[in-house]
């Protein structure tokens, strides 16, 4: 028996065929329509376990409602409750309790165990030189949430945002555990790049990036230029800084993209360089949003990123 903590959720191993897989996530609202918001809200907890190799089991919610607010009715708690209760569906789950407190600013999560072979989990780190690195998921909920919030994104980057966010991370890493992958973590609030840096541990480890290969949501660099970045992103992009390497043709503003803090972001991948394009083909063949092939891991001295225009 043994735990650890140091990546996406704990591990605690109960046999030599068994471990529990437990994560908790939950947060203030991302989207102004309280079911998507649930939505949202448990496929970003659900997907933990999935990084981790997992398969979730059942879920408990996590919430917080005024118990008297006209600006947050009742109401708009069973919708956030169906939200979170169809997306534990949809991963074959159910949840089967939680605790939920009196609190003037609503938030909602999850608490999910899962079930792993302890000798098939993901870290987070493991990746080789050479490999490949592959994301399942466009770049930008950060920057287009904090647009609506503002009111200024318009119908389709909020459609595109909220899909991607609800999407659940289970049919990529069904991929990726059929093809085999080296190493697998989410993208979530530090963004494309940091969470790179941490799957680059300790060892003699660099990466390279193509920005024109990131897929990125509709409209999210048109938002960006109007200036909606959230505070979250311009923390990471100034914690990256001493690793990351722009070239000359790489804006500023291109690099807040690459540190966009994600909500319910997707898969990122370090695939032995022969399982690339199969890992691609086959997530695409799965129905994933945007599996793409957006850089590779290097042997360097010192851990870096470089970003190539
Ligand atoms: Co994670
Ligand atoms: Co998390």
């Amino acid at each position: 028996m043994g735990t650890s903590t140091s990546d996406d959720a704990a591990v605690y191993r109960i046999s030599d065929e068994l471990a529990i897989v437990q994560t908790v996530d939950f947060f203030t609202p991302v989207v102004d329509e309280p079911y998507w918001f649930g939505a949202i809200a448990a496929a970003n907890s659900l997907s933990d376990v999935y990084a981790m190799g997992g398969t979730p089991a059942f879920a408990l919610n996590i919430v917080a409602f005024p118990r008297k607010s006209e600006a947050a009715p009742l109401s708009a708690l069973g919708e956030i409750l169906r939200g979170g209760s169809e997306k534990a569906k949809e991963a074959g789950i159910e949840i089967v309790g939680g605790h939920t407190i009196d609190d003037n600013e609503p938030k909602y999560g999850l608490c999910v165990t899962g079930f792993v072979h302890p000798e098939k989990i993901w870290r987070n780190v493991g990746a080789r030189p050479g490999d490949k690195v592959v994301l399942t998921k466009p770049l930008g909920t950060g920057i287009v949430a904090t647009a609506l919030r503002a009111g200024k994104a318009g119908e389709e980057a909020a459609r595109c945002a909220i899909e991607s966010m609800t999407a659940l991370n289970a049919a990529a890493a069904e991929v990726g555990r059929r093809v085999g992958v080296r190493a697998c973590t989410d993208v979530t609030g530090f963004g494309l790049l940091a969470h790179l840096l941490e799957m680059l541990g300790e060892g003699n480890l660099g990466a390279r990036i193509e920005l024109s290969s990131v897929p990125v949501l509709p409209w999210t660099r048109e938002l960006l230029k109007q200036g909606f970045v959230p505070g979250g992103t311009h923390r990471n992009r100034q914690c990256v800084g001493p690793c990351v390497f722009p070239d000359a043709c790489v804006s500023e503003e291109e690099m807040l993209l690459l540190c966009d803090a994600q909500t319910s972001g997707g898969l990122l991948f370090a695939v032995a360089a022969d399982q690339s394009a199969r890992l691609v083909e086959e997530l695409k063949a799965a129905g994933v949003l945007a599996a793409t092939e957006v850089g590779q891991i290097t042997e360097a001295s010192e851990k870096h990123i470089e970003v190539v225009s």
